[in-house]
């Protein structure tokens, strides 16, 4: 008899439970390593689960003819806690997304037009590389260096995922030639000489 009564009362406390389904970021508070502080769940409409960022393609006209548009949760509050995104990119003729990495999160890109050259570099420094077809999804495992190029001589796109709410993102090349690192620092750590090391700096707004 103790032991129904015991049951009963589990059962009733189980069905009682309140599960946070989900957590909406509050992004005017600041991000912290767990996510950002929800807003409170009666604030939260449908139309804040649905991002509509991705519609349309980004602006190419820069230096790599390409535009990342990221669906991360400083644009899509919704992905918060849920360890999820979501990006878009577009390559015009010739267009490339620089060597670079997310030290936050593997990735699925799944091509929707045209035709991509894309890899990776393991640990190993072993490489990657395949061109792909629309239809086509390929992986990149957390943060190894990977690039994307447009292969065809019309513009790509492709539709892109991580396992991650906040995946990073770190370009090799301005990682190298876009901050104030001093040349010779440059010169010393990449056995570059200086003017290449100069010459990418005044390219892509670095200094020193
Ligand atoms: C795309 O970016 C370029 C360079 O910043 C700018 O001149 C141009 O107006 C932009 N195009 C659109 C459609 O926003």
């Amino acid at each position: 008899m103790l032991r129904i009564i015991f049951l009963l009362s589990l059962l009733f406390a189980l069905s009682n439970a309140s599960v946070q389904d989900f957590c909406v970021a509050n992004l005017k508070r600041g991000e912290t390593p767990a996510g950002y502080q929800c807003i409170r769940p009666i604030h939260v409409k449908s139309k804040d689960f649905v991002f509509s960022g991705l519609g349309t393609a980004g602006n190419t006209t820069n230096i790599i003819n390409a535009a990342v548009t990221p669906g991360f949760v400083g644009q899509y509050p919704a992905l918060n806690g849920l360890g999820i995104s979501t990006a878009r990119l577009d390559l015009a003729p010739k267009g490339v997304i620089p060597m670079h990495t997310h030290p936050g999160a593997s990735e699925v890109l799944f091509v929707l037009t045209g035709s991509i050259t894309a890899g990776f570099i393991s640990s190993a420094n072993a490489v990657y590389v395949e061109t792909l077809k629309p239809g086509q999804v390929m992986i990149f495992p957390q943060g190894l260096l990977h690039f994307q190029i447009n292969a065809g001589k019309s513009s790509s796109s492709a539709f892109v995922s991580f396992n991650s709410a906040n995946p990073g993102l770190q370009i090799l090349d301005f990682a190298l030639f876009a901050n104030n690192l001093p040349t010779e620092l440059v010169v010393g750590t990449t056995f570059l000489d200086a003017a290449t090391v100069k010459k990418l700096k005044g390219v892509l707004g670095g200094t020193g």
